[in-house]
């Protein structure tokens, strides 16, 4: 819960009410708050309210989650900012250069793993030796977890392995 003592409360919503202003499902909603993305606070009547500047905050998360970052890497970088800050546009543009950067990365890495699949298409090999796709003896698997095809660098996969 953030600080109430900083909180705009002429603008205070339900739960409800962000539901509808956002268009983000009131589950959803509670699902972030206990991830840390956004922040509530109680009203003299005990009653869970939000300041207006949290449709800003969940604009930014929809926008992130659309671009493909993680919702960990979302409050990673919302949680640089004390608790219902609004942020400036300064701030905004430090936060969208750096997903912009992630979001670059993952053009580059989607345009190879095209490119490899134009090879595939209509071949179904899967060859041990020719195919990009393979993953012979899993060694991705051996390097960790995630999608390692995806990740892997431009020499597939093949450096730092004896194999
Ligand atoms: S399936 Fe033949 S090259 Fe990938």
């Amino acid at each position: 819960m953030a600080d109430s003592q900083d909180i705009d409360f002429s603008r205070a919503m339900t739960v409800g009410e962000v539901a509808k202003r956002s268009g983000v499902p009131v589950s959803t909603l509670h699902f972030y708050e206990r991830k840390g993305l956004i922040q509530s606070y109680r009203s003299s009547g005990n009653q869970r309210r939000y300041p207006a500047l949290v449709l800003r905050y969940i604009a930014i998360i929809k926008a992130a989650q659309r671009t493909g970052i993680a919702l960990e890497d979302i409050g990673a970088m919302l949680s640089q900012f004390p608790p219902g800050t609004k942020l400036s546009a300064a701030q905004w543009r430090t936060i969208s250069s750096r997903w912009r950067a992630q979001l670059d990365q993952r053009i580059v890495q989607l345009t190879r793993l095209r490119d490899e699949l134009d090879q595939c298409i209509g071949c179904g090999c899967l060859s041990m030796k020719d195919c990009p796709l393979r993953n012979p003896g899993d060694v991705l698997g051996q390097q960790g977890s995630g999608a390692r095809i995806l990740e892997r660098p431009a020499d597939g996969g093949q450096s730092g392995t004896n194999t």
